[in-house]
């Protein structure tokens, strides 16, 4: 398998889901940045619960760790109850935004085009959009993972302008591997980003496909980090349940690069 070329930084994101208070955030950052002071090898970003953000980006303030959110409307401002703008995340310190995870397009009517405007939002404010794409378990077993993988990733492009592409990261979620202890084989993960990154270069051509970051999320933890992320094809880990352990977390961060 070929190295990294371009050279892309891997990304290390944790998705908090709706887990924490602030005063549990801030216990976890206060344990989490000596942990990982000074490293710069891996860009790194806490995605915690909207209430959790400010308390969030004020323990990290000056800190190699970045904020990002866990979702967004596309719209700029409106009559839109319980919902958050890019420009508030943006105004409110983050850098990152998770679009269209797994768990808003089951359980909350994400479909590909809201991932698509969210994206074009996200862009206009900034943001650097880490979108989400993944198949069912069903349909892998249906024998149609790359059909969805190419479905999801073509439509959350539509309309995407290569100059501002560049900031768009993806992150493959198997569905069947998030929250379940199942990890996709480093093989698996690194056939996914394959799939991923020739729609990448189809919608927006190659070079950016190239420098384009995918990562990979579900199960990853301390125990299969390491193996996962010196995938050449692995650009980095969303991590949802090991990263709301500071410890379990920076262990993730610190995977042995080989
Ligand atoms: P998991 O979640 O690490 O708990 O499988 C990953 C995700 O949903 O982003």
């Amino acid at each position: 398998m070929s190295t990294r070329k371009p050279p892309r930084k891997p990304l290390i994101a944790a998705n908090w889901k709706m887990y924490k208070t602030p005063t549990q955030a801030k216990e976890f950052v206060s344990v989490f940045l000596p942990l990982v002071h000074g490293h710069t090898r891996d860009e790194i970003v806490l995605c915690p619960p909207f209430v959790d953000i400010a308390t969030v980006l004020a323990a990290t303030h000056d800190s190699n760790v970045h904020v990002g959110g866990q979702n967004m409307h596309w719209q700029a401002e409106g009559a839109f109850t319980g919902e958050i703008s890019a420009a508030m995340l943006a105004a409110a310190g983050c850098t990152h935004v998770i679009l269209g995870h797994s768990e808003r397009r089951q359980l909350f009517g994400e479909t590909d085009e809201t991932v698509n405007q969210k994206l074009h939002t996200a862009l206009q404010h900034k943001l650097m959009p880490i979108v989400c794409v993944g198949e069912l378990l069903a349909e892998r077993e249906d024998g149609k993972t790359e059909e969805v993988l190419l479905r999801q990733t073509s439509k959350a492009l539509v309309g995407i302008a290569a100059d501002a592409a560049r900031h768009i990261v993806i992150a493959y979620e198997p569905v069947w591997a998030i929250g379940t202890g199942k990890t996709a084989t480093p093989e698996m993960a690194a056939e996914a980003h394959l799939i991923i990154r020739s729609q990448v270069a189809r919608s927006l051509g190659r070079e950016l496909a190239d420098k384009m970051r995918i990562l990979y999320g579900g199960s990853v933890k301390p125990e299969n980090a390491t193996t996962l992320l010196n995938q050449p094809e692995i650009d980095g880990a969303l991590v949802g349940g090991a990263s709301l352990d500071p410890q379990s977390f920076a262990k993730i961060v610190q995977y042995i690069t080989f």
